[in-house]
């Protein structure tokens, strides 16, 4: 699938991104193994979230199929999934393997969990290797890539981990396993990452302990920099509703085309602003962006407000560190952002950016390039001057960020810029093309 963008237009109206997808995986996963039915609203009908869906339906739970964003889950309890016949595909989705490892480590059955070309490629040894060391039994493929091939083993013994890297995949993975381990598992993370597991947890019912351990960052001191959070293994989840914020990650092109894009004015509602997630806004803000949070209330454990953006000026920052974790996932759009602010950007401390979908430093740093603009990749990060890109082709490698991220940059090039290989922009944001259409993007989908 082929994007073409043509420079121009604006970014009006109001409109709802699609349901968050880290919270949609977690509501299969943790309504699949509650006691009771699980009715989950606002769901991400998007292909990573379905491969979670199709996993737990493999392994006997039954889930009717999603409609406008309601599903429902008749969960089994914890001990209650059925070993699946054949190997679970994840297609194109880090989130669903690295979960599910942990989750499947605690069963008494075997698994093996294989993915995409992409998926493929990425490190599964940052679950794997903690996973032993509670005692299950699993392998990854060559390099530590995917497969994981989980073997039914002894029960699971709690551990204190600290994280090497501030990763919400590996401190999920290892609190779903600890629900299967004997006592306490306890892990420790450098700063705050998306917490989304542990208010889920909660919400239905499981105790889940958070621990601060260092509070220096004045500005997300309610998470803490460092924190431990803990969970026992004998407890129980009792079903309930879970009501899906709309992704915050998902709203961020919007959130940065309206700001770059003269004359624009968007409102995006009920938008997930969890702490952990909220990255984006800040560094927008820093920047100059002219964006406000209205009707900001909660549903069930999540955050969530009605965001409005309008055009602004931006100036070059230097991206503060604390902000990566917190805005992992947008940081194409970020660089893209960069490009439209008067001045230098320079982010560092985001080497975590060459293992996502795809190795996002290089593949935004060379289709910059390409089509004029100025970023100079680093090890971890990126260098980004003021500049205006010409009109051409760029490859988005399948990653369905960067294909998004390059529309939105289209809007202010001298020319239209063909995006490659996007059929998976589906895996997060099914509908994008229509609804950046209908809010004023001069988009066309071949
Ligand atoms: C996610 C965590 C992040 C993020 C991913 C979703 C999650 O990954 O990039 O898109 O739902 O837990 P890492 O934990 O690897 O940073």
């Amino acid at each position: 699938m082929r994007f073409t963008v043509s420079p121009g237009g604006s970014i009006n109206g109001e409109a709802k991104v699609p349901g968050d997808k880290s919270i949609s995986h977690r509501s299969i996963m943790l309504g699949s193994i509650a006691n009771g039915v699980t009715e989950v609203s606002g769901f991400l009908q998007g292909a990573d979230s379905l491969a979670t869906l199709a996993a737990f339906r493999e392994m006997g739970v039954s889930i009717s199929n999603p409609e406008n964003g309601r599903v429902r889950i008749e969960g089994v309890g914890k001990n209650g999934l059925r070993a699946p016949s054949n190997d679970i595909d994840l297609g194109n989705s880090g989130t669903s393997m690295r979960l599910l490892a942990g989750l499947l480590s605690g069963q008494n059955f075997g698994s093996t969990l294989i993915g995409d070309e992409s998926l493929s490629k990425r490190p599964m040894n940052r679950v794997v290797h903690p996973l032993r060391t509670m005692g299950a039994e699993l392998d990854s493929g060559e390099a530590g890539r995917p497969p994981i091939a989980i073997r039914p083993g002894n029960k699971l013994k709690g551990i204190s981990y600290e994280l090497p890297v501030a990763s919400a995949q590996i401190k999920s993975c290892l609190l779903l396993a600890g629900l299967y381990a004997e006592g306490c598992t306890s892990i420790t993370e450098p700063g705050p990452t998306r917490d989304h597991t542990e208010r889920m947890l909660r919400s239905l019912g499981y105790a889940v302990e958070t621990k601060v351990l260092e509070s220096s960052n004045a500005e997300l001191s309610a998470e803490g920099a460092r924190s431990q959070i803990t969970v026992i293994g004998d407890g129980e989840l009792n079903g309930g509703d879970i009501k899906v914020p709309t992704d915050i990650s998902s709203a961020a092109f919007f959130l940065v085309a309206a700001s770059i894009v003269p004359g624009s004015e968007l409102t995006l509602r009920d938008v997930g602003v969890n702490p952990t997630r909220t990255g984006i806004l800040h560094i927008l803000w820093d920047m100059g962006a002219d964006i406000t949070l209205s009707n900001e209330r909660l549903w069930g454990a999540e955050p969530v407000a009605d965001i409005t953006v309008r055009s602004a000026s931006l100036q070059g920052i230097a991206i503060p560190q604390r902000y990566v974790p917190l805005a992992i996932d947008e940081f194409p759009v970020v660089f893209i952002a960069a490009l439209a602010a008067s001045g230098t950007t320079v982010l560092t401390g985001a080497r975590e950016l060459r293992v996502k979908e795809s190795d996002r430093i290089a593949v935004m740093a060379d289709g910059i390039s390409a089509l004029g603009g100025a970023a100079t990749a680093t090890e971890d990060g990126m260098i980004i001057e003021s500049s205006t890109l010409s009109g051409g082709r760029v490859d988005s490698h399948g990653d369905h960020r960067i294909a998004m991220a390059f529309s939105v940059a289209a809007m202010l090039a001298t020319n239209d810029i063909e995006i490659e290989n996007c059929t998976n922009v589906g895996t997060s944001f099914p509908g994008y093309a229509e609804l950046a259409q209908s809010l004023g993007m001069d988009i066309r989908v071949a």
